[in-house]
């Protein structure tokens, strides 16, 4: 069975920290250094979520409470405690630490996943729950992805059939995948301003292009999802974003797709092919359902 552990951090500032007698007491947990809190547990213990599964087995609890600092860490593991703070306490807990790269990545706060919780992660979030990720809007561009998807393994062939030779269009690849991993750096505050630079200056031109293009009518019927940025209205019909939050929330989607589902495949690739069982596994359900004429398609995944 997959476990899945739920971090939550509580910053615990001054006062804040210093718990009244009538507040109820912490979940159980290790014991913190002073100041510095478990940070040199979780660097002795590593990886650190198997250090927390051994301790929340050891502790016989589904709720667990380290200290980094002055933050408190929550590791949670059960579906009926992982509501409480997931959907009942989530203004609690919905922030992430504000920093130099979080802020410089949300061009000062401007979007969803990097933002402190308010009124402008709200209405971020409502603009790309209901206009850019929506179910009607997967549907309506499924031939995009199944064209990009193409180009995509087009490319990856004929990486392979040029050998590793080509080192130009080899090296590409990873430039892209180290530029996007500047943005989860702590500090370096040069190396994430260079990086947002190389970002604005490849698509900025790009959204005022069509900024303009829908202005002067050129354009009256939308095709992607810069589109429906473009196009997204609030309740008075007026166009829900300005061009500054479409360019941060491009850029951030554009971290969001690319990193995140790219690191998980790879991972995935790699735990199969050290254990071949599975990889086996995993061949002989696609031939099954999928067979060898053809490549896997979206509709193939239930
Ligand atoms: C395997 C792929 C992915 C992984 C592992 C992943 C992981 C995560 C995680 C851990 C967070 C929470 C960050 C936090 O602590 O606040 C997050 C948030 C977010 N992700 Fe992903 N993500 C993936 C793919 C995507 C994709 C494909 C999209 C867009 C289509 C996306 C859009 C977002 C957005 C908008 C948020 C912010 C949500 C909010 O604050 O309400 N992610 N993702």
């Amino acid at each position: 069975m997959l476990l899945v552990i739920f971090l939550f951090v509580v910053k615990a500032k001054g006062k804040a920290s210093k718990r009244k007698s009538n507040q109820a007491p912490f979940p159980p947990g290790p014991t913190p250094w002073p100041i510095i809190g478990n940070p040199p547990e979780i660097w002795r213990k590593r990886p650190a979520f198997r250090w927390i599964h051994g301790l929340m087995k050891e502790h016989h609890t589904d709720i667990l409470c380290a200290r980094l600092a002055n933050s408190h860490v929550v590791a949670v593991t059960s579906p009926v405690i992982a509501p409480e703070f997931l959907k009942k306490n989530d203004s609690v807990f919905a922030s992430r630490p504000v920093t130099m790269a979080t802020e410089y990545s949300s061009r000062r706060f401007l979007t969803i996943a990097v933002v402190p919780w308010g009124d402008q992660w709200k209405k971020m979030r409502k603009v790309v729950t209901c206009d850019i990720v929506s179910a009607s809007k997967l549907r309506s561009l499924l031939e995009n992805r199944i064209e990009e998807a193409d180009n995509l393994v087009r490319f990856i062939y004929n990486q392979c059939k040029s050998n590793g030779n080509d080192n130009s269009t080899a090296s590409a690849v990873v430039n892209l995948r180290l530029g996007m991993r500047q943005y989860s750096g702590n500090g370096h505050e040069k190396t994430v301003c260079k990086a947002m630079k190389i970002v604005s200056e490849y698509q900025d031109p790009l959204i005022d292009e069509r900024v303009q293009e829908w202005r002067e009518g050129k354009r009256t019927e939308p095709e992607d999802l810069l589109d429906a940025f473009i196009l997204a209205k609030d309740s008075n019909g007026k166009p829900s974003l300005s061009i500054e939050e479409i360019r941060a929330q491009c850029a951030e989607l554009m971290l969001a797709t690319v990193d995140n589902p790219s690191n998980a495949v790879e991972w995935a690739m790699a735990e199969m092919i050290n254990q071949l069982e599975t990889l086996l596994k995993a061949v002989e359900e696609i031939d099954s359902l999928v067979g060898k004429e053809r490549l896997v398609l979206e509709a193939d995944i239930p």
